[in-house]
């Protein structure tokens, strides 16, 4: 049995924007993770089996539009694989040889909260399934798989969620571009707080194009503002300043707010964690619903996260970055 665990993420900074070629912050956060068991099954074919979602299928009949089946059939076409699995394994398994795997996928990440579950899915796939295979793909090609499923999840995905959740390191990230990771001068902590609200990245990304469409120069002007902000965040966050990201994040917000990912929910937990100590939050992710986070100090993180809950939120994480 091979096992794989990948962290979810948040955005910091440039959600949205980066669909455009703006920059973006992105860092994983270690306290909630997708998990993938790759194993050998006595039924034949591939099956996939995502207990969480009440979901478990034979991998020849699912949808091809099926996000899963889609990193499944393209781990096998990266490694020019056509024959059923069992005939690649160099000695048969105990007990004879077997003709099925099963791919089980955990996760404690939750779904459409921005919180890159779907991302860290595929990735977590792709690497126990690879190495099942007895090829275990690099993070290169690992990003490229991930990136075709996000494709599906968001249609028009920037490829910050896959990227940041294959290298599992912060990262300075802009669409197309050779990925920069981000040199964290001095730890810092933030609180992540769920609104409970989920809501698909691919909506909001969509109504966004809409907006877009419409008034492309104002939104550009936006976007480039939102740009601006990420890039200096980068310049706070590498020069050893992190408590000058609570400003840029309200900016950011103000911008998100702007044009139209925030909700009620959203703006009444960055208020609530403003009140109770925080010196900055934003949404993060494609909004509507989702988590938001808070920057605070180490000390003050109890108290906001306790303001957060008694605010509303479904839940809280607080998470260091380092
Ligand atoms: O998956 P989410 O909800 O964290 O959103 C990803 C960030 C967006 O900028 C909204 C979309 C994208 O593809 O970059």
């Amino acid at each position: 049995m091979i096992t794989s665990r990948v962290s979810g993420k948040i955005i910091l900074f440039g959600e949205h924007a980066v669909v455009y070629g703006q920059p973006a912050l992105a860092v994983p956060v270690n306290q909630v993770f997708a998990e993938a068991e790759v194993l050998d099954s006595p039924r034949a074919g591939i099956w996939i089996n995502a207990p969480d979602i009440g979901f478990h299928e034979k991998l020849s009949r699912i949808a091809p539009e099926n996000p899963l089946a889609t990193v499944v059939e393209a781990v096998f076409a990266e490694l020019g694989i056509s024959l059923p699995p069992s005939v690649l394994r160099t000695s048969p398994p105990e007990g004879g040889e077997k003709d099925g795997i099963e791919i089980k996928v955990t996760s404690t990440i939750p779904i459409a909260s921005g919180l890159g579950s779907g991302a860290a899915v595929s990735v977590a796939i792709i690497r126990a399934l690879s190495s099942y295979l007895g090829n275990p793909l690099d993070d290169e090609k690992v990003n490229k798989i991930a990136y075709e499923a996000e494709k599906i999840h968001h249609g028009t995905p920037s490829g910050i969620d896959n990227t940041v959740v294959t290298y599992g390191k912060p990262i300075f990230f802009i669409k197309d571009q050779p990925i920069e990771l981000l040199n964290v001068a001095k730890a810092f902590t933030i609180i992540i707080a769920d609104t409970g609200i989920s809501a698909p990245t691919k909506q909001s990304v969509a109504d966004v194009r809409k907006l877009w469409e419409k008034n492309p120069q104002k939104i550009n002007a936006l976007f480039a503002a939102a740009g601006s902000i990420a890039r200096t965040a980068r310049q706070s966050i590498e020069g050893g300043h992190p408590e000058r990201l609570g400003a840029l994040m309200n900016e950011n917000q103000r911008i998100l707010r702007e044009i139209g990912v925030s909700c009620r929910e959203l703006d009444h937990l960055t208020e609530a964690s403003l009140r109770s100590g925080a010196s900055g939050a934003k949404l993060s992710g494609g909004g509507r619903g989702g988590n938001m986070i808070a920057l605070s100090t180490k000390e003050n993180a109890p108290a906001i996260a306790e303001a957060l809950l008694n605010a509303g939120a479904k839940n809280v994480v607080v998470t260091e970055i380092k």
